[in-house]
């Protein structure tokens, strides 16, 4: 049986009617721009998750920028964080002037590792910015906590952690601000780019919905043609608003979100019993932590060879996210060579990504045990 790593037709083709109908009601409103499924997805999203207010953008990178830009990190900061994520987690705080500094992360979530934090802070630091790994969300209460203590802001990476939680407390309602993406493969995805930033602060999510959109306030925008106002540019904002058309979709895929949720669960419970007893590490939990289980990441000796048979067997794979940031080229000023983050770099040559969510079929998670199993 091959088993495919994400299949967007077949996502597609259950819930046609609903995102067809969502797109020809964007086409035939005339309205393309500054309508109303935006604002209409930000608070049915808010609602979701659970928190004050919701702010979209067009990229989880885009809201990381955002939130970074209005909680004032610039020029001369250092922002704490991980290195074994995407780009996006360090590209945006270069974006906006900030310098990285990465800590390792602890081997049983992947997650930062708050002790390394802490030791980490200096006159400089503005910021911490944790990564969900995978879906487990970072160890939320002490970061927070920490920063509160020094007088630090959090900006919670979240884009591949939607849905998951933290004592019975949703991700999304810790952190200053919490960003999301809504790139077709996360679990809320847009049939584009998308993304978001959550906030209990009304003052930052004016400033989010200012800076994302071209500086001006929205409610001033919004009106602009109605009232022939004049411009009102507060400040130099960017133009990485969400469109009408990805939240429209947005808002005809949300009411599936928790079956995909309780989906990726139950297949994950069944990669932990496939796997017990065999080479592979499996993904540890934090006691209180509920995964949003985007990913299926296990550790394996001999990784690239067991990926090639995997993939000679039709099983799909990939290798988020290997090598660490800290070794990337684009980073190599940063002087930090192989050593320098030994969990994260260990991770890294042994990170497989498995097949998981809702496009799954009955019967594939096994399949995939057993191809993984014979590939060791
Ligand atoms: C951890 C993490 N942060 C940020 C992003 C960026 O999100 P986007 O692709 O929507 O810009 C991604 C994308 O996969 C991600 O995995």
């Amino acid at each position: 049986m091959s088993v495919p790593f994400y299949d967007h037709a077949k996502l597609y083709a259950r819930r046609k009617a609903e995102i067809d109908g969502a797109i020809a009601r964007v086409l035939s409103s005339g309205r393309l721009d500054w309508g109303e499924e935006v604002p209409a997805f930000e608070a049915e999203f808010a609602a979701w998750v659970g928190a004050a207010h919701a702010v979209t953008v067009n990229s989880g990178t885009a809201a990381i920028k955002v939130a970074l830009m209005a909680l004032g990190v610039g020029e001369g900061d250092e922002v704490i964080t991980v290195s074994n994520t995407d780009i996006a987690s360090s590209s945006a705080i270069h974006h906006v002037g900030a310098k990285c500094v990465w800590v390792d992360v602890d081997p049983l979530t992947m997650t930062m590792d708050v002790a390394q934090a802490e030791r980490a802070i200096t006159p400089r630091t503005k910021a911490i910015l944790p990564v969900d790994l995978y879906g487990h969300p970072a160890d939320l209460k002490a970061i927070c906590d920490l920063a509160k203590a020094r007088g630090l802001v959090v900006v919670e990476d979240a884009c591949l952690a939607l849905g998951a939680a933290v004592d019975g407390r949703r991700i999304g309602t810790w952190a200053d601000v919490t960003c999301f993406s809504f790139a077709p493969t996360k679990h809320l995805g847009s049939i584009g780019s998308g993304g978001a930033c959550v906030t209990r602060s009304q003052e930052l999510a004016e400033r989010m919905q200012m800076l994302s959109g071209y500086g001006q306030p929205r409610a001033w925008h919004r009106s602009i043609g109605k009232e022939g106002r004049p411009l009102n540019h507060l400040t130099e904002g960017l133009n990485e608003r969400l469109d009408e058309l990805q939240a429209a979709v947005l808002r005809a895929k949300l009411p599936d979100l928790d079956a995909s949720l309780a989906a990726r669960r139950a297949q994950a419970a069944l990669y932990a019993v496939g796997f017990a007893g065999s080479a592979v590490t499996v993904p540890g939990v934090r006691p209180g932590v509920d995964h949003a289980w985007r990913n299926y990441v296990i550790r394996v000796e001999g990784r690239d060879r067991v990926r090639e048979r995997l993939t000679a067997a039709g099983i799909g794979t990939s290798m988020s996210y290997a090598p660490p940031m800290h070794l990337q080229p684009v980073y190599r000023g940063y002087g930090m060579g192989p050593g320098s983050l030994p969990v994260s770099e260990h991770a890294g040559d042994r990170l497989l990504n498995l097949p998981i969510g809702p496009h799954l079929e009955a019967g594939m998670v096994e399949a995939v045990v057993v191809a993984v199993r014979a590939a060791l």
